[in-house]
């Protein structure tokens, strides 16, 4: 069966079809966008993995021609790539009336949304995420990027797709660690916002990935986050909220130097938001406890010190956290929780509690 979640942004809105059969179904895709011609990005890995799927796919909707192929990996994000599928999509006449169809993880989807979004001032895109992380969050919302040599995603624009399929038979060939990376943003989204979505989850206990169940949590966790970018679509106040887990993430992955998966450092990252909130007086431990408790339960380590790439050094984590593109007016910005489900940002961290906290943590 395939659920669908709407996102309600006036004529920039659009729908988000998820579970088996949502490739199928996409043959609305025609109906959105009628009488246009797309340009295919796909993933490498991805086609290798899933090339009848693909064709057949590609063949329902009409569309021809070789697809442009993404090199697989993080590095595909650069100025360099974006300015060779450009490229292509002039070579290939696409015009203005004509979109981009993106498939693959999220950094075919950044990378496929930024060159939508500049190419001939703007065309559209359609999003088909591969990995559960993609589903969960980066085909969702309209960020796009590219990074540079200075950090990650820190140039890109607003662009949402028009239509995003979420088939869940991609999912088959994707490795476990992935899948547990990108589950970790959807229990954070029960995290940030919703406790009786974080209750479900544990009710479904041991179950939690299994296709019965994970396909009701993406749905919540799309729909979560589709209210907050309906609510603050270009992050100017509570969509940050969606940043649960990531400044302290972002500082063990850059630490872990590539030992981290960007899921796994966030589901840590989250662990430590709440541990940290606890300390500070705003959330009860019982809260935290149940934080920990269920991304051990899935197979998500939230213990810094047996974290891979362990030891963390406190001031280095620190040192990365001042730097991270999310603060403002010189401070680190974190987001915190007083509970489950009502997280909340705070705009100047003290640095030196934070270090201490760290060392606690890292012992
Ligand atoms: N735009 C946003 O709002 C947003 C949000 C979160 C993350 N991101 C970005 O998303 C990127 C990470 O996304 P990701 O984890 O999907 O990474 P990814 O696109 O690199 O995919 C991870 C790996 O899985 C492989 N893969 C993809 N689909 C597969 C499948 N179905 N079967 C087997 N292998 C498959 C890919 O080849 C790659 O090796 C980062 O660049 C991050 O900055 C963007």
């Amino acid at each position: 069966m395939t659920d669908l979640v709407t996102l309600d942004l006036g004529e920039r809105g659009y729908e988000v079809l998820i579970g088996d059969g949502a490739w199928t179904i996409a043959r609305r895709l025609a109906a959105v966008t009628p009488d246009r011609r797309y340009a295919v990005m796909v993933d490498t890995r991805v086609l290798q993995l899933h090339r009848d799927f693909i064709r057949d796919g590609l063949a329902d909707l009409d569309i021809a021609g070789d697809p442009i192929e993404i090199p697989e990996g993080e590095s595909a994000k650069s100025f360099g790539l974006l300015e060779i599928v450009l490229s292509q999509l002039l070579d290939r006449g696409l015009e203005r009336r004509d979109a981009i169809l993106a498939i693959g993880g999220g950094v075919t989807g950044d990378l496929g949304g930024f060159a939508a979004a500049i190419y001939k001032r703007g065309i559209d895109f359609i999003q088909v995420p591969t990995t559960l992380l993609a589903m969960a969050d980066s085909s969702v919302g309209g960020k796009t990027a590219i990074n540079m040599p200075q950090g990650k995603n820190l140039v890109g624009a607003f662009h949402q797709p028009r239509l995003v399929v979420a088939d869940f038979a991609f999912l088959e060939t994707l490795p476990r660690r992935q899948l547990l990376a990108g589950y970790a943003e959807i229990i954070k989204a029960a995290l940030i916002g919703d406790a009786d979505f974080f209750d479900r989850l544990e009710y479904s206990n041991r179950d939690s990935l299994s296709a019965l169940h994970l396909q009701a949590h993406l749905k919540s966790a799309i729909e979560f986050k589709a209210r907050v970018v309906e609510a603050d679509e270009r992050e100017s106040g509570t969509r940050a909220l969606l940043n649960l887990g990531h400044t302290f993430g972002h500082a063990l992955e850059s630490e872990s130097g590539g030992a981290l998966l960007h899921g796994e450092a966030v589901a840590a990252g989250c662990a430590l938001a709440f541990d940290y909130s606890v300390r500070l007086g705003h959330c009860r431990e019982n809260d935290a406890h149940r934080v920990h408790e269920y991304f051990s339960l899935v197979g998500l380590e939230t213990d810094l010190s047996r974290l891979q790439g362990a030891p963390y050094s406190a001031e280095a984590m620190v040192e990365r956290m001042r730097h991270d593109k999310k603060n403002a007016g010189g401070t680190i910005r974190l987001v915190l929780a007083r509970g489950i489900g009502d997280a909340f940002i705070d705009d100047a961290a003290d640095e030196a509690d934070l270090i201490n906290f760290l060392k606690d943590k890292a012992q």
